[in-house]
């Protein structure tokens, strides 16, 4: 496996590269519910006591660098009864003026994406029927990276999804399969930075899934392990601006070689829940790349 990165590691230095043109627009979710109750992943511990002050800080710190970065930001109202509401990123995907609610795979999560599609419906978008059968936990494990739409299957969301998805949607679908339970949602693996660029950790995925990423991704900017687990590549990119909860040296170094600014919001305690910014946003103003027959 670390062959794999040191090869890819020394493709290029500079990307170059257009700006992602969505990123500007989120949908967050105020954490006056947050909490850690249950576990349905492995960084979830019930007897890990959450500081909510802490984590109401860390989220409106959050939400003001994301300002600064120049998006622009939706509040759900917080839904009691459910103290992972505040990752908005798994309720579902934008496509245009059309909401896509996710089928959750957890019964703990589900009333959430009910409470969001009304949101969605409220604020005069269409909301589609996905018609799924199996799980498939939205922009968490679904991210375009130019003309694809690069999906996590294997943990949270099923395989089987994305060919619904790809038949019912339109949408030009890559599933890659994740294999390590700490990174059990893509966008904790895997973050497009611009059309050329995207941040990888390659431990997430099997060999194949490292394969169809690197056809696809002409300059992968590599996370080690450690950056995996700090959540490095579960960050908001707006423009040129990256906000991380955590970055490396050696990665900003990567990043800003690339023209990249950095942006640390520190989201601690949202990662006793497994999550980080990225988890904490749904991204609005999605175009989600459409098959050539469509
Ligand atoms: N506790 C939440 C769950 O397990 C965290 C969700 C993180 N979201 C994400 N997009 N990776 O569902």
């Amino acid at each position: 496996m670390l062959d794999y990165v040191s090869e890819w590691q020394d493709v290029r230095s500079s990307s170059g590269g257009a700006p992602l043109p969505w990123g500007y627009r989120y949908l967050l979710c105020p954490p006056r519910f947050f909490d850690v109750w249950y576990s349905i992943n492995p960084w979830m511990d019930p007897d890990v006591k959450v500081d909510h002050e802490l984590a109401h800080d860390q989220w409106h710190q959050l939400g003001v660098a994301l300002r600064e970065a120049g998006a622009k930001l939706e509040e759900l109202e917080p839904l009691p009864e459910h103290p992972d509401a505040v990752f908005t990123a798994n309720h579902g995907v934008v496509d245009g003026s059309t909401f896509w609610p996710a089928p959750m795979r957890f019964p703990e999560r589900t009333a959430e994406v009910d409470h969001t599609a009304e949101w969605f419906r409220q604020h005069n978008w269409s909301v589609a029927d996905p018609g799924l059968d199996s799980s498939q936990e939205g922009t968490g494990d679904a991210l375009s990276f130019a003309d694809t739409l690069v999906t996590g299957f294997g943990r949270r969301s099923d395989r089987r999804a994305y060919d619904t998805l790809s038949r019912r949607a339109g949408w030009r679908v890559l599933p890659v399969e994740l294999t390590d339970p700490a990174f059990y949602h893509i966008d904790i693996a895997f973050c497009p930075l611009n059309d050329r660029t995207a941040l990888i950790v390659a431990d997430a995925f099997t060999e194949e899934g490292l394969r169809c990423l690197r056809r696809l991704v002409p300059d992968p900017v590599l996370c080690t392990r450690d950056e995996g687990l700090a959540f490095a590549a579960n960050s908001v990119v707006v423009g040129r601006r990256i906000v991380m909860p955590s970055c490396s040296a050696r990665l900003g170094r990567l990043l800003e070689n690339r023209g990249f600014e950095i942006a640390v919001s520190d989201v601690s305690e949202f990662r006793k829940a497994g999550g980080g910014c990225r988890c904490l946003t749904l991204p609005l103003d999605t175009v989600l790349p459409a098959h050539d027959s469509v």
